[in-house]
């Protein structure tokens, strides 16, 4: 697990995009797996800019979004599809056969849509790199607490707290209650996981996932098992982390030892600054 605590929202919106361009630099017909949320608004906005900036093409990349609010078409306002195209695939060349979120008007087809979308994941060879935005209750996707730690794609009743905040982010108070979400175990199969999370409100669950026990309660803490995990913090989402002092010095050291370490061009730069113009507090 690396944790990179960044000095400030935006430098962490930055890096994340960036991360996602350096893959798609990289890996021209790569599959990501795509989130949604307020914390992913300026990473795609960042993204589109930097994508056109390098003539980045997305044309081969392919998409699947972890989830979608269950009975809204593609084209309803408050459905995720709505919130990726105006984000995201409308700004840049995607292939609109290649974008896909487990969309499902009816709860009685839940069932096989959400086992085509696991089947789809598996036959174009799984995701390359995944990314996440986390709840203030730990849950990643909408896998809310006590969500079992191998789920697969399926239906989830989302919280009251879940629905409310996502309500008001929305204006409105006509959300479903329910969505198709990928599972925990889907989640794990991702070869890389980067994760995003700003701000106080996620103090508390970024604790808990990074450095408390693993268990459903805390759905992002299963992230603890996976192999390539990166957490890109600012200092307020960082602020309950007991071992802060930790991360910074492995910032460092991994600075130190950048030859040999895969960290993204952008990234590099970005932290080379911190370096420069911070060193006094690694
Ligand atoms: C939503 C999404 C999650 C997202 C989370 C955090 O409920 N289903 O994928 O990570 O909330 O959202 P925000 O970035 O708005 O805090």
């Amino acid at each position: 697990m690396r944790v990179l605590i960044l000095d400030s929202k935006s430098e962490v919106e930055k890096t994340v995009a960036a991360c996602i361009a350096d893959r798609v630099m990289r890996q021209p017909d790569c599959v990501l797996g795509l989130a949604t949320g307020s914390s992913l608004v300026p990473v795609y906005a960042h993204l589109v800019s930097q994508a056109k900036a390098a003539k980045l093409s997305f044309a081969d990349v392919k998409t699947f979004n972890l989830d979608e609010y269950l009975g809204l078409t593609p084209d309803h306002p408050l459905s995720f599809a709505a919130y990726m195209r105006e984000q995201l695939f409308s700004h840049l060349d995607f292939n609109e056969e290649y974008t896909r979120l487990p969309s499902c008007l009816h709860a009685r087809d839940a069932e096989s849509v959400a086992n085509r979308y696991e089947t789809s994941i598996r036959a174009i060879g799984g995701i390359d790199l995944q990314l996440l935005g986390i709840g203030e209750n730990g849950h990643i996707g909408f896998n809310e607490p006590y969500s079992s730690l191998s789920s697969r794609t399926r239906v989830k009743t989302l919280c009251e707290a879940t629905l409310q905040r996502n309500s008001a982010l929305e204006n409105t108070d006509r959300l479903p209650s329910a969505a198709l979400t990928v599972g925990i175990g889907t989640i794990l199969d991702a070869r890389e996981i980067v994760v995003i999370a700003c701000g106080e409100n996620k103090a508390s669950a970024i604790a808990a996932a990074i450095q408390g026990p693993v268990r459903a309660r805390c759905p992002a803490s299963v992230l603890q098992l996976h192999q390539r995990v990166t957490y890109v913090l600012d200092p307020d989402a960082a602020s309950q982390l007991d071992d802060a002092e930790y991360f910074y010095e492995v910032m460092r050291n991994e600075l130190s030892l950048r030859s040999d370490y895969p960290v993204p061009g952008p990234l590099r730069t970005s932290t080379d600054t911190r370096l420069k113009t911070d060193g006094g507090r690694f």
